[in-house]
């Protein structure tokens, strides 16, 4: 054992970097040391560069099940390479455990990634994530806190063969609850099939927020080529972990942080990728919130231009037949990539550094079943659209793909409902005034109210038209939609009610138009009415204190990511 002093270790490395502020730094790198040695750690370990693992694990996140034995599997890797492996707690979002909503606590993850990252001494990170939340909470925290890392996911559930189908969390628990909802499948039978759709560790196991964000994450760059859709019990699972503790190692020889990664071109590069996907909603917020850590707008004008000369490429439920592990196994984001590249910024680098072109020097195999050729395409046309006009001056989106074309095209009378209490009060009574043609619209669900802009906006069809066969139907709020969702669904409606967006003064028996075609959604109401209505309008009270206050008074709207106003970067680099 070596009992070198304080001072024979390299500054500004490792447990000396961002020693405590007692007014004598030499000091504190002292102290901080004993306290180390107190672990029992030798002097040739602390002396090493340190890589922060962050750990997400937790009893009430399932999806992260198997973070302990990736965080021992990143540790080996670290130690290998070279350096002192520090994993570390943050919070953990998993989307079913938490109220109102997982995305109500998105921006406090985030803060507590940066702060962890910035205030403990560490050289390079690993973040280990994945439930719908937690990668995109750490990418913001990564990119504000600007050190070098890796971001590692938990990786997708496998699906269950189950009397001759396949399960997986989630499409086919909204399949079955609406069959249940319109009394197609039997109390007993819904219980037999919640105990199937999700039967082993790791996220959502179809092209959900989750999948989406893990694809997402390696086409910005922050997960090495391959290793996003690996699935979670996959022996793959824990080589990408141990590769990403050893590359965080390489990372502080050769440094290469978040700001160089994120980029406007590589933010546009993901944005194809999310269309090509036919990726989750969600996504989009969250990208325009990572993104604008960097000052980098996300303009949904210009995602309509992308849209348009972006093919669906990826068969995946909730708008196709597979699950996560056939997209792995059917060559993953390599091959996706390859198929796009034409579309994409070829210069744009990853954590090793290397060009979006170098890694795409070889076709790889490719199974046509998931990932399709550019001149067989699921869809010609991208994903999403978002649309503009009276009802939503700064925006919508609908995610076309999982929706019903002969809906695209509506004029139709709205049914509102005020909030989400009144949508529970209302929506099955048997006496409620509604028709398959109407327009269903929930207000006062968006990101400044209680509810937290919660995955609400998959309405469910009037218990009294879905068991009259009623598939599906125009809905329409300021709130978001599960990733593993799907209907002629219009979310994220901009300014939001609460924020005294149009959609606040929206009343059941107005008209609504909703064009995809000329991407416009519309409140047929005169706007002399509309003032009267503005008059009696008033804004939600806030809440008295905590993060609940916090929210109120920072949350900014869906085109902006709904980051926090004081978080957001300043910064717009290309
Ligand atoms: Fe965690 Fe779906 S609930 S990814």
């Amino acid at each position: 054992m070596t009992h070198n002093s304080p001072k024979s270790s390299p500054q500004k490395q490792g447990l000396a970097r961002n020693t405590a502020n007692y007014g004598d730094s030499d000091f504190a790198l002292y102290l901080r040391r004993s306290f180390a040695k107190s672990m029992g750690y030798s002097q040739a370990m602390l002396d090493r560069p340190v890589v922060g693992i962050v750990d997400t694990g937790s009893a009430y996140n399932n999806c992260h099940r198997t973070v302990p034995e990736l965080v021992e599997a990143v540790k080996r890797g670290v130690l290998a390479a070279g350096g002192l492996p520090m994993p570390f707690p943050t919070i953990s979002l998993c989307e079913p455990s938490l109220f109102p909503t997982s995305m109500h606590y998105r921006n406090l993850a985030a803060l507590d990634t940066e702060a962890m990252l910035t205030a403990q001494p560490m050289d390079a990170a690993v973040l280990i994530g994945g439930c719908d939340k937690t990668v995109p909470a750490q990418l913001m925290g990564a990119v504000s806190a600007d050190i070098p890392a890796v971001q590692l996911v938990t990786g997708p559930m496998l699906a269950t063969p189950f009397q001759g189908e396949r399960l997986s969390a989630c499409t086919d628990c909204r399949r079955y609850w609406a069959a249940y909802r319109a009394g197609t499948v039997s109390q007993e039978r819904i219980g037999e099939i919640e105990g199937r759709l999700a039967t082993t560790a790791g996220t959502c196991g179809v092209m959900g927020t989750a999948s989406t964000m893990a694809c997402i994450a390696e086409t910005l760059g922050m997960i090495p080529l391959g290793h996003g859709s690996i699935p979670a019990v996959h022996a793959d699972r824990l080589r990408a972990a141990e590769e990403a503790g050893a590359l965080a190692v390489r990372l502080i020889e050769n440094p290469v942080k978040p700001s160089q990664i994120i980029t406007a071109r590589s933010v546009e590069n993901a944005l194809r990728v999310l269309l090509a996907l036919g990726g989750s909603t969600n996504a989009l917020i969250h990208l325009t919130a990572i993104a604008g850590r960097r000052g980098v707008k996300v303009d949904l004008r210009h995602l309509n231009v992308l849209s348009d000369s972006t093919p669906v490429l990826v068969d995946l439920k909730p708008t196709g037949d597979g699950y996560m592990e056939d997209f792995h196994a059917a060559g993953g984001m390599p091959a996706l990539l390859w198929e796009l590249r034409d579309l994409l910024h070829q210069d744009t680098i990853d954590v090793t550094g290397v060009p979006l072109g170098q890694r795409l020097r070889e076709p790889p195999f490719v199974d046509r079943r998931y990932i399709r050729h550019r001149d067989e395409p699921v869809s010609p046309v991208g994903g999403l659209v978002s649309l503009f006009g009276s009802l939503a001056p700064r925006g919508a989106i609908l995610k076309r793909s999982a929706a019903t074309p002969s809906l695209f095209e509506k004029e139709s009378r709205a049914l509102v409902f005020d909030g989400l209490e009144d949508l529970a009060n209302r929506i099955d009574d048997p006496t409620l005034d509604v028709s398959a043609d109407d327009i269903l619209v929930l207000k006062n669900a968006g990101s400044l109210t209680p509810a937290g802009m919660p995955e609400a906006g998959y309405l469910p069809i009037p218990s009294k038209l879905a068991r009259a066969g009623v598939k599906d139907m125009v809905r329409m709020s300021d709130c978001r939609m599960s990733g593993t969702a799907f209907g002629t669904i219009v979310l994220h409606i901009t300014p939001e009610a609460a924020a005294g967006g149009p959609l606040g003064l929206a009343e059941s028996g107005d008209r609504i138009r909703l064009s995809v075609k000329d991407r416009t959604l519309d409140l047929l109401v005169p706007a002399e009415e509309l003032e009267r209505r503005r008059d009696r309008w008033s804004p939600p009270t806030k809440p008295a204190r905590g993060w609940d206050r916090i929210i109120a008074d920072q949350v900014l709207q869906a085109d902006e990511g709904c980051d926090l106003a004081v978080l957001r970067g300043s910064s717009v680099p290309s």
